[in-house]
């Protein structure tokens, strides 16, 4: 029988536990702070920390529950996340996980806890089955790992289960995290990625609408060009509007998006109210694009460098339908099998990627060695 483990996650602002058995989720519970934050425009660690301790136990006896467990009694370990995140939000985690670990241990001579880095969960986000087992992915012995949420950017190599190699990460802000700051400077609301989708999907469809064009031609000319790159060609000159983006290639895999968000402020403060208001929808389209096309560039350029076997996307920022189309077909182009996580649950931040991660830690015995002594990493890196 495989070993059940409780997965716990309190890195931002989503409490949440999950029980999985090796890849397969058997429940995966996620409360989110999205409510309490809002009207904050950001999370608010204060706050997300309280909500956390408000949260943690129903949240907890819920994932039992759900997997059909009695009680912690039938677990084969406790799995929680170290970092990256808030420090306050993930103390809450870890002490409840240390708490639990240690009632095993006296119940049942020895209940292991594993810790776990966030962005591994986000890349075993990937591999995370449902509870008959599907899908059936395959991992290959070189993949590479596009993380994207509010808190990272970033380009990794997984030569093998916890092996891994950063090959690039964002210099300033993450690109959720733009995402953010630029639908708060549309006065749109938080979180902001999934708004501005949404913007940018009505924008398109209305153009493909009016020019009568199919729905592959969707991708904007100036992406396009990128997936061939031989062309070259930055300026989509659909728009009204135009983000210049950097002349001269830059040959690092590093991201930025300071300088971005900042082109974008300065070029909606020129706007008048009306204008501001009119165009809303292609302003949220041209920054979602310039967000994205670095993505596809470094991305591009890492498949180029490294020849991996596998493209795995994880993060909150790839639960972007226009973004994933981007990728596929990057991934198409280069003979790339692809994976996103199976579902939106298993995308934005949850506790079963954590348990998915953790499952591997097991049979590797990777196990914390002290309970007492696990303290959080909010600056942890893989
Ligand atoms: O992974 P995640 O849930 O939390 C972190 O670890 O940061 O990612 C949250 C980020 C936010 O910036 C949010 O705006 C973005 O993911 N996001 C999206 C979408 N859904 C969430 N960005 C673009 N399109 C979406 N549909
Ligand atoms: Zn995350």
């Amino acid at each position: 029988m495989e070993s059940k483990i409780l997965a716990i996650d309190t890195s931002c602002d989503e409490t949440s536990a999950a029980v999985t058995c090796g890849r397969r989720v058997l429940s995966n519970v996620i409360s989110s702070q999205i409510k309490i934050h809002q009207k904050y425009g950001g999370v608010y660690p204060a706050l997300a920390k309280r909500a956390h301790q408000e949260r943690i136990d129903y949240v907890i006896a819920q994932a039992l529950q759900r997997a059909g467990l009695q009680s912690a009694d039938d677990l084969s370990a406790i799995a929680v996340t170290q970092g990256p995140g808030l420090a306050i939000a993930l103390e809450v985690g870890i002490k409840k996980a240390k708490e639990l670990a240690s009632q095993g241990e006296a119940l049942q001579g020895f209940l292991p806890l594993i810790a776990v880095n966030h962005m591994e969960g986000h890349i075993y986000s990937c591999l995370a089955q449902n509870s008959c087992g599907l899908p059936k992915r395959e991992l290959t012995d070189l993949s590479l790992c596009l993380l994207v949420s509010g808190g990272h950017t970033e380009l990794v190599l997984m030569k093998n289960h916890g092996q891994y190699q950063v090959l690039g990460a964002t210099l300033d802000d993450a690109c959720g995290e733009a995402l953010d700051k630029a639908a708060k400077i549309l006065k749109l609301g938080y979180p902001g990625g999934p708004i501005i989708e949404r913007l940018a999907e009505e924008y398109t469809r209305k153009q493909m609408s009016l020019r009568g064009v199919a729905n592959d031609e969707a991708i904007p000319n100036d992406l396009k060009r990128l997936l061939h790159p031989a062309t070259g060609g930055v300026r989509n000159d659909n728009h009204l509007f135009v983000l210049t983006r950097p002349l001269k290639e830059k040959t690092n895999l590093n991201f930025s998006y300071s300088g971005l968000k900042t082109q974008f402020l300065y070029l909606t403060q020129k706007l008048s109210p009306e204008v501001f208001g009119r165009d809303l929808a292609v302003l949220a389209t041209i920054f979602q694009e310039a967000a994205f096309e670095q993505l596809l560039r470094k991305t591009s350029k890492a498949i180029e460098i490294y020849h991996p076997k596998t493209l795995l996307c994880g993060g909150g920022v790839m639960a972007n339908k226009y973004l994933r189309t981007l990728l596929r077909a990057l991934a198409k182009k280069n003979n790339l099998p692809i994976f996103f996580p199976p579902n939106k649950n298993l995308t934005t931040d949850n506790a079963a990627m954590i348990g998915v991660a953790a499952s591997y830690k097991f049979e590797r015995k990777e196990f914390v060695q002290y309970i007492e002594s696990l303290d959080r990493e909010p600056r942890l890196s893989l």
